[in-house]
């Protein structure tokens, strides 16, 4: 049997009602900050995440599905969201609309090849926005409120909020100089990766999992005493902000995450739950005043974050979150292959009319009608019999009480719509 690749997952009955729930929440919450959607290809030009993720990074130089088309392009699936919004943003001239910031959220598929296990697969879903043309640490602030309050809404508890500056380009390459000459005689100690890091990136060895545990990690100089005056009170101003909007959080001087691009504020929330597990880094992002710029377009402040599905799908289920969906209204059951065709055209004009409405279409007998009633538990049954329809008034059963209605064929919406939308308050 062909199998799904490895690293993938299918969304059925299994997790397909948490998804859309949270998909929906998503949507209404970015109507809410007044974002808006945009949406970009699933492959780009390899060199768009190479110039824009940065060489250094472990999701471009080991995790890129990388292949050529027919016209022998180099190209590579999405291992994420920023760099093809912000080609989107150059591309599309969106940096001269007058309406700034211009604030963009986008949901769907990335692509990273990594080694799959709990909640790190290799294809996953991320939700993000990216803010274009604006400085204002209100908006660094906004980034981490969004997540926060998607998880609030969801009635997620167990959420911590770490946030870092790495400063501008001056306090960074301050910052670099001292990172060098602090590993430079620890150098032969450090992973390959890591001394491959100190001569291209040495703020990523702060970021690594082998090498963390080491003394010359714990006590490497912190970016925070290397921020020059402007980037100090960016950062202070942020810490302002998520206190107004009452966000607690800390502050993690080793936060440097894991793409080239951030400049001055970063941030990170974690699952804070027992037995979660490693992959507990629900979502992350940040300042990244320099990539606009990069991938050739005018000087441009931006911010943004992006989170996992995956991994709040994860959260969800280890706080033990139900997610009720409003259920089925109306379920019909005609009683003879003769009421089949009253019963379908009630079933669109219930459709129609707002309900949620299903039939039976097996042909089932009675009794077997009636497991698959407890199957879906519709709020009201109605029998259709040839008595039904001679006479033109329907029988409309409750499920919950099993109370029988007998009501007019020409009254059955207002009558529906009243009882539903009583039991709905
Ligand atoms: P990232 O930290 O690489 O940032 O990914 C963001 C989130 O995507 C992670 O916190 C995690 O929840 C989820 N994620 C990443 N890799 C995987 C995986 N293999 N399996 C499941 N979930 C995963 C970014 O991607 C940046 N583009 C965020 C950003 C937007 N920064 C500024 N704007």
């Amino acid at each position: 049997m062909i199998q799904k690749p490895k690293g993938t997952y299918d969304v059925y009955k299994e997790n397909n009602k948490e998804i859309k729930y949270i998909e929906k929440l998503i949507e209404a919450l970015m109507d809410k900050y007044n974002y808006e959607y945009v949406r970009t290809p699933l492959f780009e030009a390899s060199e768009l995440f190479h110039r824009g993720v940065g060489e250094t990074s472990d999701i471009v130089s080991k995790e890129t599905y990388d292949f050529k088309d027919r016209g022998d392009r180099s190209m590579t699936l999405r291992p994420e969201g920023t760099a093809g919004v912000v080609r989107s943003f150059i591309e599309n001239k969106r940096y001269a609309d007058p309406n700034i910031p211009v604030k963009n959220w986008y949901y769907g598929p990335m692509y990273r090849y990594e080694r799959p296990q709990s909640g790190r697969f290799r294809e996953f879903y991320q939700f993000g926005v990216e803010v274009f043309g604006s400085n204002d640490p209100m908006l660094d602030a906004e980034i981490i409120s969004i997540p926060v309050n998607l998880y609030k809404l969801i009635g997620l508890k167990g959420i911590k909020v770490s946030i870092n500056s790495l400063g501008d380009i001056e306090s960074r390459l301050k910052y670099k100089e001292a990172l060098i000459e602090h590993f430079k005689p620890h150098i032969d100690d450090l992973c390959d990766d890591c001394k491959n890091r100190f001569l291209k990136n040495p703020l990523r060895i702060l970021d690594c999992k082998i090498d963390h545990d080491k003394e010359c990690m714990k006590n490497a100089p912190k970016i925070i005493d290397y921020l020059n005056e402007e980037s100090l009170n960016h950062f202070k101003k942020v810490q302002e902000y998520l206190e107004v909007m009452e966000i607690d959080y800390k502050v993690d001087p080793n936060i440097v995450r894991g793409l080239d691009y951030y400049t001055n504020t970063v941030f990170e929330v974690e699952a804070d739950i027992n037995g979660f597990g490693s992959n507990n880094v629900l979502c992350g992002g940040g300042r990244y005043n320099g990539l606009v710029e990069t991938l050739g377009g005018p000087k441009t402040a931006a911010v943004g974050f992006a989170l996992g599905l995956e991994r709040l799908l994860n959260a969800i289920k280890a706080e033990n979150i139900k997610i009720e969906d409003n259920g089925l209204d109306i379920y019909i059951i005609p009683m003879s292959e003769n009421e089949k065709e009253y019963s379908y055209k009630l079933c669109q004009d219930l459709r129609m009319n707002g309900f949620k409405t299903d039939i039976d279409y097996m042909n089932r007998n009675i009794k077997a009608n009636f497991k698959q009633v407890d199957r879906l538990n519709p709020k009201y049954i109605i029998i259709i019999g040839e008595e039904e329809i001679n006479s033109k008034i329907l029988t409309v059963k409750e499920n919950l009480n099993k109370k029988e209605y007998k009501v007019k064929e020409e009254e059955i919406l207002d009558f529906l719509d009243e009882k539903i939308e009583e039991e709905d308050i």
